[in-house]
């Protein structure tokens, strides 16, 4: 069973676990994280579906993978670069691309959803694909925010479903958040685990509490500094220097606002302020509203705070 994961399932006759593979994966969503998840887990000799909504970004998300395979290839066949680009094809091999939903979750074993941060756009889907995958299929939801019990609970497999929360960049960042529902039955968790070793990831688990481990530390430190910003106590730059060189950080929390993608920063915090309108942490911003509005993302869009060439 090479490269297949295995799932823990109970046989009846002899209470022992029986192990089931994941050999093909569904990822819906081939933005920032759906075109990352697609690579390393085609990387790890896995079939894999990416899913959007139109042949133009399908086409983009498979350049993106390619440049970031250039990557990995530029390091380790440093001396041969054939070696290389059959190491690419093989990778590409694994992975095809449709907009046809339908078709790519009907014969799959893990359906991972990384559509945009709106509960209602994913419940949509979700009701959709649920009516179409097979009885084994596992979801999970590539949410940042999200509660992953609200989503299970508009499918007929609460049992399995769960959490995958990956990180940007994804072929670099080593953690998976692992995240259960009361409902997420131990096969389930179990097998989504047992994935995330396949692919490489280190994990750690999650109860379904909102920005789970990371995001609720991370989102509300990057909140901050926009509205200091915000408030003229300093400039973008003299903030991520300050966050990169006096606290060690890799990015710093502006570049890292761009990184992540404005939008999604601003989706966790409507949310949340929405859900929770006394905690201060996560009030809104006029500035982070305003660069949204304009369709400054971040990198995605080549400006956010920052402006990006090509
Ligand atoms: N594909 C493959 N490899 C990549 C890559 C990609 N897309 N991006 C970077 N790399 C590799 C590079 O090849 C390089 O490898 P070596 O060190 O072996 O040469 C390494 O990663 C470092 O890359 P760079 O030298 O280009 O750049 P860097 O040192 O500035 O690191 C970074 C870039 C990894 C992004 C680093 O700045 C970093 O860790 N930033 C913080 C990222 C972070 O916090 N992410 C979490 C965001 S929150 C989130 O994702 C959750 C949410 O729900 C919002
Ligand atoms: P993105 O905007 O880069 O990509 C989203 C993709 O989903 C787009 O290509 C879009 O066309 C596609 N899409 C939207 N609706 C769709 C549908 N109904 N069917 C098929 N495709 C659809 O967003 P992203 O940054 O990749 O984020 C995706 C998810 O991952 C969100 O839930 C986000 O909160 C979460 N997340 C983001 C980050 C990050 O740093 N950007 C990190 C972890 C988790």
């Amino acid at each position: 069973m090479s490269f297949a994961t295995r799932i823990l399932r109970r046989s009846f006759c002899t209470g022992v676990y029986r192990l089931a593979p994941v050999n093909h994966v569904t990822v819906i969503g081939g933005g920032s994280m759906g075109n990352g998840i697609a690579q390393v887990t085609a990387q790890a000799g896995c079939q894999v579906t990416m899913v959007d909504q139109t042949d133009e970004i399908l086409q983009k998300s498979v350049n993106t993978i390619n440049k970031s395979l250039q990557r990995v290839v530029k390091k380790k066949f440093a001396d041969d670069p054939s070696k290389g680009e059959e190491f690419i094809q093989g990778i590409m091999g694994n992975i095809s691309v449709t907009t046809d939903v339908t078709s790519a979750v009907s014969n799959t074993d893990l359906v991972m959803e990384a559509i945009i941060e709106n509960m209602d756009i994913k419940k949509k889907l979700l009701v959709d694909i649920d009516k179409v995958a097979k009885e084994h299929t596992i979801f999970a939801s590539n949410t940042s925010s999200l509660s992953i019990t609200e989503m299970a609970s508009v499918t007929q497999r609460q049992d399995r479903f769960g959490g995958l929360h990956f990180f940007n960049p994804v072929a670099v960042m080593k953690l998976v958040e692992v995240v259960r529902t009361p409902q997420t039955s131990d096969e389930t968790f179990d097998t989504l685990v047992e994935y995330c070793k396949m692919i490489g990831k280190t994990t750690v688990n999650c109860k379904d509490t909102p920005g789970f481990i990371v995001n609720r530390l991370l989102v509300p430190y990057i909140m901050e500094a926009i509205r200091l910003v915000e408030r003229g106590d300093a400039s973008p730059q003299d903030t991520d220097i300050a966050m990169k060189l006096g606290a060690g950080y890799p990015m710093g929390p502006i570049e890292l606002a761009d990184y992540i993608g404005l939008d999604i920063n601003k989706f966790v915090m409507d949310g949340w302020h929405e859900k929770y309108p006394d905690n201060p942490l996560f009030n809104p911003s006029p500035l982070l509203d305003k660069l949204v509005s304009e369709g400054k993302l971040g990198r995605k869009t080549g400006e956010g705070f920052y402006k990006y060439s090509k």
